[in-house]
């Protein structure tokens, strides 16, 4: 479905979902701002380099897209990092710094951007969270807490955003090979291949075709949903 004549901003975007899903924007004719603290591989859209931690950077990211690109349609709040380690092992440094990437990375734009969302009337926004948000998971205490937090975060954002025509859901991804699993060992993929119904892992192309649909006009009732996208690997 074309998304031509909408901006999006895409946070994460220089590898693995994001990268992805900012390929397929484009694809769809979408203008994209891509939001990392690394470059982008490709330099087909443009990108801004930027600690999602950081409100103040938030803001002025957001103002320069809407300044360069005239609008600011499509939100898809995707960076996030794991730290894993049993609960009392963790060191705080390594509490704080998934939980500010992965949950206040996330407040920090849909902050900046909800006065153009609701200016516009007009919005639609897409959070990535995790199963594990949903089941827990061994040795990720912080990076569940986090992602469990970005589901109470969208709903509420969907709540607070709806009378201005704004949808915000989120997408729960099951185990996908990408940078983020990359160090993981070949026993633990495996146990997640089997964990899954369908026998065999998600690919990213297809969590992003996913967060794609949800920015479509075809997903505009869509609001505050928990869309899995995980091969049947968790079914709560
Ligand atoms: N890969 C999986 O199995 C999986 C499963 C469930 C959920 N997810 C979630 O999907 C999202 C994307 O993960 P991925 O697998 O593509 O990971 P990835 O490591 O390939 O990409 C994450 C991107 O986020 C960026 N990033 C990290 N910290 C940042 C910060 N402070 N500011 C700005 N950018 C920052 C990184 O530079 C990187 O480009 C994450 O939120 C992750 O938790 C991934």
């Amino acid at each position: 479905m074309s998304l031509a004549g909408k901006t999006a901003l895409v946070t994460g975007s220089s590898s693995g979902i994001g990268a992805e899903v900012c390929r397929q924007l484009h694809e769809s004719g979408a203008r994209v701002a891509g939001v990392d603290l690394q470059a982008p591989a490709s330099n087909r859209f443009r990108h801004w380099v930027a600690d999602v931690r950081c409100p103040r950077r938030a803001e002025e990211v957001v103002q320069e897209v809407v300044q360069e690109f005239g609008s600011l349609h499509l939100l898809v709040l995707n960076a996030g990092i794991t730290a894993d380690r049993m609960l009392w092992r963790m060191t705080e440094e390594e509490w704080d710094r998934v939980i500010d990437t992965n949950l206040k990375g996330v407040w920090t734009y849909l902050r900046a951007a909800a006065p153009v969302l609701r200016r516009q009337q007009e919005g639609q926004v897409v959070v990535v969270s995790s199963i594990n948000a949903l089941r827990g998971k061994l040795g990720q205490a912080n990076y569940a807490a986090s992602k469990a937090g970005c589901i109470g975060l969208a709903r509420t954002a969907a709540r607070e955003l709806g009378s201005a025509g704004v949808s915000v859901n989120v997408v729960a991804p099951g185990m996908v090979r990408t940078e983020l699993t990359r160090e993981l060992p070949p026993e633990v993929v495996e146990r997640a291949r089997q964990e899954t119904v369908l026998g065999r892992l998600v690919e990213m192309e297809e969590v992003a075709a996913t967060v794609l649909f949800l920015l479509t006009p075809a997903a505009r009732a869509i609001t505050g949903a928990v869309v899995q996208v995980d091969a049947g690997q968790w079914m709560g």
